[in-house]
């Protein structure tokens, strides 16, 4: 018995010592496999329980439980020794500077012709509108013909355009939507709201661009008078410009409307009274309308005794350079968003 205990602590102590050794985690790995297995010296003691008698076999059984609890706290104490050792290593390298300035990233802005476009289609959309865009590339039929447009008519000299060859080009406005919602509707009643971009042979400058938005509304029905137009305009305009605005109706010319008005808004600064800002009219042009000519009702198979509509078109460039208050059209195409986050606020 004296003899197996002493093996025991011999054994103890060479693991002991060996475990002392260990300087990394590999070592630990090697020193685990080996000295920590079932087939270690260690275990291999259990050999001798069978020669002992029941009072030697406990006394035995507990030595050799300490020892392995001795060993197993010695175990633990180097695997966290050398598993924070690697770790301290490891932030020590990771180490971050907190004063160093971040990455500044370049945020997005929406474009002011955006805003405004969604801003009118969704006063539409609430007023129970449907929205349909017509294509960039039109033919000359819709874009001049269906508006009551003639080839002869001085107003196709008026619109310096964009031709791919003499039966296509690019729209010059967004009425010819007019005619194809008119196709597509075939004799019922309507309201559309139709976006889109309009191109003219213009040479840019503070006030022109080649290319420019525009919205056309065009309501077709029974009964619908000038008054529903007014009514609709104004309703439109005050949401977009205010409450106090007003608005003016002047007769005009287009040839797809009979009559035809342009729509005049009291002016923001002076409302009406006259100042230097609206040259002292009081009002500044907005947008074209009227009540849609019976050719054009014709044209798309509405009998012009039973239907009536009205219809308007307003720029979208106009009416953000007046809320914005952008002095240079080419500025919103620039997308310089310097000028989208600093310098142009809503007014
Ligand atoms: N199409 C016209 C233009 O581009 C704008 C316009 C005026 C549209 C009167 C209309 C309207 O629907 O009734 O200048």
């Amino acid at each position: 018995m004296e003899q197996i205990l002493l093996e025991l602590a011999a054994i103890k102590e060479e693991m002991l010592t060996l475990l002392n050794e260990v300087k990394d985690e590999n070592a630990l790995k090697n020193f685990r496999e080996v000295y920590l297995s079932k087939k270690s010296k260690l275990a291999s003691l259990s050999r001798y329980f069978k020669d002992l008698n029941n009072d030697e076999k406990a006394i035995f059984g507990e030595k050799i439980n300490q020892a392995r609890q001795e060993i197993d706290r010695a175990y633990k104490n180097k695997h966290d020794e050398l598993f924070f050792a690697s770790y301290n290593k490891r932030l020590l390298k990771e180490k971050i500077d907190l004063s160093l300035p971040g990455v500044n990233y370049q945020v997005g802005r929406i474009n002011p012709l955006r805003k405004v476009e969604d801003e009118i289609l969704n006063i539409f959309v609430n007023m129970g509108y449907e929205v349909y865009e017509g294509p960039d590339i039109e033919s000359d039929y819709y874009n001049f013909e269906r508006m009551n447009i003639p080839s002869d008519h001085p107003a196709r000299e008026m619109q310096d355009s964009f031709y791919f060859n003499p039966s296509l080009l690019l729209k010059t406005h967004t009425s010819p939507a007019q005619a194809r919602m008119m196709d597509a509707k075939k004799g019922e009643a309507f309201k559309v709201v139709c976006p889109g971009k309009c191109y003219r042979r213009d040479d840019d400058d503070a006030t022109h661009s080649h290319q420019f938005m525009q919205i056309e509304g065009l309501v077709v029905g029974h009964n619908i008078s000038l008054a529903d137009l007014k009514g609709t305009l104004e309703t439109f305009l005050k949401a977009v410009f205010g409450e106090k605005r007003e608005i003016r109706l002047r007769g005009s010319y287009f040839p797809f409307t009979e009559p035809s008005v342009e729509v005049d808004i009291s002016c923001a600064h002076c409302l009406g009274k006259g100042c230097s800002l609206c040259k002292n009219s009081g009002y500044i042009e907005i947008l074209g309308a009227g009540m849609v000519h019976p050719n054009v009702l014709m044209m798309s198979g509405y009998d012009p005794k039973e239907y009536s509509g009205f219809a308007f078109g307003v720029g979208i460039d106009r009416v953000a350079m007046l809320k914005y208050g952008i002095s240079d059209i080419r500025d919103i195409y620039q997308n310089d968003l310097r000028l989208f986050s600093n310098f142009y606020k809503e007014r």
